[in-house]
């Protein structure tokens, strides 16, 4: 495991493509879940100082807060609710450029200004979501979603 991360400069693709294998190289290794999701959560929210970046994760038909980065935030959200909810619901990612714009949005923050959830999947089977939010309308697009899967893909 490497004991230091190295920031990378330049533009949004660059700096994904950096962190990628560093945080390739942390999950090595290590077969804990929640650890590895901790120090992704650590290693994005690092990389590009994100409002918040952190997970819930499937329990009893409804989704628990997990590791995060960032300030408190809400402990369960039910299915189909909020961009967390709905993200798991229909099993596919949601970029939302202006959260008041988004239907049952569930503000944790009300510094949040956008935010991008996907699904987070072991062995195919979803077993939960990572939420990034940012305090900046319109932050994220298909290169977040590209490399965000990546990252968690990695725990597949
Ligand atoms: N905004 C999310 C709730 C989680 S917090 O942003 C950390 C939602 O609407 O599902």
């Amino acid at each position: 495991m490497a004991e230091e991360l190295l920031i990378a400069t330049g533009n949004k693709e660059e700096k994904y493509q950096q962190l990628l294998p560093q945080i390739k190289a942390l999950l090595e290794g290590e077969k804990n879940l929640i650890a590895n999701l901790a120090n992704i959560a650590a290693a994005l929210k690092q990389q590009f100082d994100f409002l918040w970046v952190g997970f819930y994760l499937i329990e009893d038909n409804e989704l628990v807060l997990g590791p995060f980065q960032g300030p408190i935030a809400c402990t369960r959200i039910q299915k189909g609710k909020g961009v967390c909810g709905t993200c798991w619901e229909k099993n596919e990612p949601i970029i939302v450029p202006d959260v008041e714009a988004f239907p049952g949005h569930i503000a944790c923050s009300s510094q949040s200004k956008s935010e991008i959830v996907l699904p987070l999947y072991q062995k195919n089977k979803i077993i939960g979501v990572l939420d990034v939010d940012s305090d900046l309308y319109n932050s994220f697009d298909a290169t977040d979603a590209k490399f965000l899967r990546d990252i968690i893909a990695l725990l597949d």
